[in-house]
């Protein structure tokens, strides 16, 4: 890699002010494979080395936070049973092979959603690069694996009612926070941009309490060949955002 500016076409990627929590909608594998004659699972395995240089350039870059959607539970459910297996598969060996990529980068990996329905393989590396990443201090990837927003929600809502039924938390303390507190990670900050690719204009049960505020950039680009510039189109609309939160931009005098 050159650092000679002089002879760089590298893409400017820069973190715009106020982005600390990118979550991305990894989608458009199906539609990569077949629009080349391919099966399926092909795309998923394209898909897998987008993640692997997508997550490298954003951990580069200095970002705190990147959430990918990998499979909804509805994906775990709906698709034919080929196809989870198959992805059960890539998922096991990705997170065996980019252990490296992980330590070399700094990189503490966690994960959200109902992996405890996983195959006990399956389950095993993925907590063997948790607890092996637990100490690293760049930034935080999470991968969403059998996770929905409403199942998220649905399960915090059974710890706030099972700490209410114990005694642990009064029915008056029952609020946002509360709720917050028991999310799958309630460290994790609320999404500042989501990211989808393929096209589609829709969240599809992601994070649905996190994006509460979120700004949304859609693109079309396939994952498997969505790059730095992509990225940094994305980066570069999110600088040009005035985020309100209901407020105003530039608060009047009082
Ligand atoms: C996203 O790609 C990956 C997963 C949902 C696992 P898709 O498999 O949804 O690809 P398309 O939408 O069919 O193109
Ligand atoms: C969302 O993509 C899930 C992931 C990217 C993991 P889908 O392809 O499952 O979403 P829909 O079905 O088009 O809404
Ligand atoms: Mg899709």
């Amino acid at each position: 890699m050159s650092g000679d500016s002089a002879h760089t076409t590298e893409t400017d990627l820069r973190i715009p002010e106020g982005l600390r929590h990118l979550a991305i909608i990894m989608d458009g594998n199906g539609r990569w494979a077949n629009s080349r004659g391919l099966r399926r699972t092909r795309g998923h395995k394209e898909g897998a080395g987008t993640v692997r240089r997508i997550t490298t350039t954003c951990a580069e870059m200095g970002l705190e936070e990147l959430t990918l959607y990998a499979l909804s539970v509805e994906n775990y459910v709906k698709r034919p049973r080929h196809e989870v297996e198959f992805l059960l598969a890539l998922l096991k060996r990705f997170v065996v092979r980019e252990r490296a990529t992980i330590m070399d980068n700094n990189i503490q990996f966690r994960t959200l959603g109902r992996t405890d329905e996983f195959p006990k393989g399956v389950r095993n590396e993925l907590e063997k690069l948790r607890e092996l990443s637990s100490s690293n201090d760049g930034m935080t990837l999470r991968l969403a694996l059998n996770y929905g927003g409403r199942s998220e929600l649905a399960d915090a809502a059974k710890k706030v009612a099972r700490d209410v039924q114990t005694g642990h938390l009064a029915l008056e303390d029952v609020d946002e926070q509360a709720l917050q507190d028991r999310l799958y990670d309630p460290r994790m900050p609320d999404v500042d941009l989501l990211v989808r690719t393929a096209g589609e204009l829709r969240v599809s049960n992601f994070l649905l309490w996190q994006i509460s505020y979120g700004e949304i950039f859609v693109c079309d680009t396939l994952w498997p060949d969505f790059d730095k510039q992509d990225l940094a189109s994305a980066l570069s609309s999110y600088g040009n955002r005035k985020r309100k939160f209901g407020g105003l931009v530039r608060p009047v005098d009082a």
